[in-house]
């Protein structure tokens, strides 16, 4: 869903940041219009968001911030989905919560009727101020989405809270403001990636599952609202931002643990993960030495459990969604996974498509009846997961 998004940028040094930001909101397809105060001007030239937006940009320094008919601050929010401001400074913030409309940024958001987002971005100790506390819960309680602050080392040589969050981490985060809340109040647990079983201390048998469409899942849950628990193998990708939790568990039997810890409580269970069958039952806790000319090693392999199955076999099992990735007659063995399973819904894909790969073609198989998707990416299939799953929940 393509979203025009009104991005501010006021006077602190986070301001670099916002360069990365604008290219990752292009790239999920949304166009963005920059509007940056005197003091943003400085850090970063409105040059270059121009040249990154591919929009003209809105700067104080440019002719007062006023666009052809010297409205500009209630025409552009009038034409975005949304006004984010990242970084806002303590200075911003202050003025907004207060309801102070003195220069271009302030009063696009004092004139906005779309909804507003701020990044904080500010020393530990502004951040921590109670005159800056009582801003940012007045925000809050105005309706205003406020995107917590990281912790780390700071511009200014101290350490602590008030880092602007990554460029990317704001990318994954501001599409929750236009989605749907199907899944509002529920908890979901997804499992992602490929498990990894040790043959020796530097070898083993795991599998090409890169761990998008798990995490596309999890993202696609916390965007609808769900507190979501991660669990995850090795995985190619980053992990989703705002999760209640995640860990890694990277062998089947300590992603079962992991499960079966985490699992009571929750309403929806999303096994997703590419989970080895059999395990190593002759693992060597040395590395195995090569034999030159003699027998090469054997292999063992025994069963290992089957986390899906056992979480549906629960005296009060979550309503559990599976994957099956298949090689050959994919409907035909998807079908009958999710009868063996005991489970309500399964999602079948081809392993040619999906694994590995940024796009997937899905089918949602349930007791009720089928679904065929098209090739898509796999955070459009997510979704598609997601609508399904909020309507028979
Ligand atoms: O039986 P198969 O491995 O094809 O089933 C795939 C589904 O079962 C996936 O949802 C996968 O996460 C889950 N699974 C599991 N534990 C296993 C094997 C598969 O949870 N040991």
């Amino acid at each position: 869903m393509s979203k025009h998004i009104l991005l501010g940028i006021s006077g602190g040094i986070a301001a670099y940041k916002s360069c990365e930001l604008v290219r990752l909101l292009k790239k999920q397809g949304h166009s963005v219009t920059v509007a940056m105060s005197r003091a943003a001007a400085e850090f970063v030239s409105p040059l270059t968001f121009q040249a990154l937006s591919g929009n003209p940009v809105l700067a104080e320094t440019h002719g007062g911030g006023q666009g052809g008919n010297g409205m500009a601050h209630i025409n552009l929010t009038r034409e975005a989905d949304v006004f984010l401001i990242a970084p806002a400074t303590a200075n911003t913030i202050a003025k907004i919560a207060g309801g102070i409309a003195d220069n271009l940024l302030t009063n696009l958001a004092a004139a906005r009727k779309c909804p507003l987002a701020v990044a904080p971005a500010m020393n530990v100790e502004m951040w921590s101020n109670p005159a800056n506390q009582r801003n940012i819960a007045r925000l809050i309680s105005d309706g205003i989405t406020v995107f917590q602050p990281a912790e780390g080392e700071q511009a200014c040589g101290e350490t602590g809270i008030g880092r602007m969050p990554e460029a990317a981490e704001l990318a994954d985060l501001l599409p929750d403001m236009w989605t749907p809340k199907l899944l509002q109040g529920k908890k979901v647990l997804v499992t992602a990636g490929a498990t990894f079983e040790a043959i020796d201390p530097v070898r083993g048998i795991t599998n090409i599952s890169s761990g998008r469409m798990g995490m596309a899942l999890a993202r696609a849950c916390r965007a609808a609202g769900a507190e979501v628990t991660l669990i995850y193998g090795q995985i190619q990708t980053a992990l989703p931002a705002g999760l209640a939790h995640a860990e890694q568990a990277v062998s089947a039997e300590a992603m079962y643990r992991a499960v079966m810890n985490r699992i009571g409580g929750q309403n929806v269970f999303i096994s997703v993960a590419a989970v080895a069958d059999y395990k190593v039952k002759n693992s060597s806790a040395q590395k195995i030495k090569k034999n030159t000319g003699g027998e090469p090693p054997l292999i063992e392999l025994e069963e290992n459990p089957d986390i899906l199955a056992s979480v549906a076999k629960l005296p009060e099992p979550p309503f559990c969604v599976g994957f099956a990735a298949e090689s050959e007659n994919v409907l035909e063995h998807a079908r009958a996974k999710r009868v063996k399973k005991g489970i309500p819904m399964l999602v079948a894909n081809d392993v040619a498509t999906a694994m590995g790969k940024t796009v997937n073609r899905i089918t949602i198989i349930t007791e009720t009846g089928e679904t065929a998707f098209p090739e898509i990416g796999k955070r459009q299939a997510a979704q598609a997961v997601v609508e399904r799953l909020a309507g028979l929940l």
